[in-house]
């Protein structure tokens, strides 16, 4: 089965698959959103499932929650488990600092408090989402219906004095209706493609009145699982300044993608 992935999945797999090794039993582990993390989130059922690790997981969306109670993780809410001592998440693009973009989901709010109440955030990425500069990956920010078009005037108004190359907003939409978040909110997509300056956009942002949060994260994330189509991963640790390199083999997981081609 894993020689029908394509190069992409592989390395969305590979990468999932090197970053559950720093999960250990009894910890409380925030569950990210996306084809990458949705991944992981198999991988991590396959733990529980196959050698009985115990772990309680804080999912980042409706979607999450629903594949990790499928595949027999136990899943708790934030409130519950309080504070986690890692998250692992996906990401629409990573720089040279670790900066992200999130949100490609739709699931940026719930991610980022979920990853800040995290004493520890693991990206796990294809090696796609590398970038020297973000803003190429539109940014998206998440806004409250109420007045949304005038808190979409205003942003684009407030980034006439930003560091950035582009200016145009868009609501996000699924098919003819506007896209709604886990939380009732919309996402505005701002085509900027190129962030000079992503700390100071982050904050100016968040005080637009109807922004609810923005999908820049800064100095949240600690490692990224760099993952390669041919099964490479590299181990990138921000605070430590290391870089592991490691090869997975995919024979070795045959039983889990046919539990999930089943
Ligand atoms: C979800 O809202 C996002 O932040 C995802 O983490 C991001 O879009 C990466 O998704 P993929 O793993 O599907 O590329």
């Amino acid at each position: 089965m894993a020689g029908e992935l394509s190069p992409i999945d592989k390395a969305k797999f590979v990468a999932a698959k090197r970053a559950v090794d720093f999960v250990e039993d009894g910890m409380r582990v925030g569950l990210g959103t996306g084809s990458t993390a949705a991944w992981m989130v198999r991988c991590l059922g396959e733990l529980v499932r196959e050698e009985g690790m115990r772990i309680k997981g804080v999912p980042t969306s409706a979607r999450t929650a629903h594949l990790a109670r499928e595949v027999g993780i136990e899943v708790v809410s934030l409130d519950e488990a309080k504070w986690l001592d890692l998250t692992i998440d996906g990401a629409d693009e990573f720089d040279g600092e670790l900066n992200l973009i999130k949100g490609g989901g739709g699931a940026l709010l719930q991610e980022k408090i979920v990853a800040t109440a995290s004493d520890q955030m693991i990206v796990i990425a294809d090696i796609g989402k590398q970038v020297e500069r973000l803003g190429a990956f539109p940014l998206p920010i998440e806004v409250i219906p109420f007045g949304w078009q005038t808190t979409k005037t205003l942003v684009e108004e407030m980034l006439i004095s930003m560091d950035v190359l582009g200016r145009d907003a868009t609501l996000r939409m699924v098919g003819e209706r506007p896209f709604v978040t886990d939380e009732g909110n919309h996402i505005l997509d701002l085509h900027l493609n190129r962030i000079g300056n992503p700390r100071q956009l982050a904050l100016v942002l968040n005080q637009v009145p109807g922004v609810v949060e923005n999908g820049l994260f800064i100095d949240i994330c600690d490692i990224v699982v760099v993952g390669y189509g041919d099964g490479r991963v590299e181990v990138r640790d921000i605070n430590a300044g290391t870089v592991e390199r490691d090869r997975l083999d995919f024979l070795e997981d045959d039983n889990l993608f046919k539990d999930l081609m089943d």
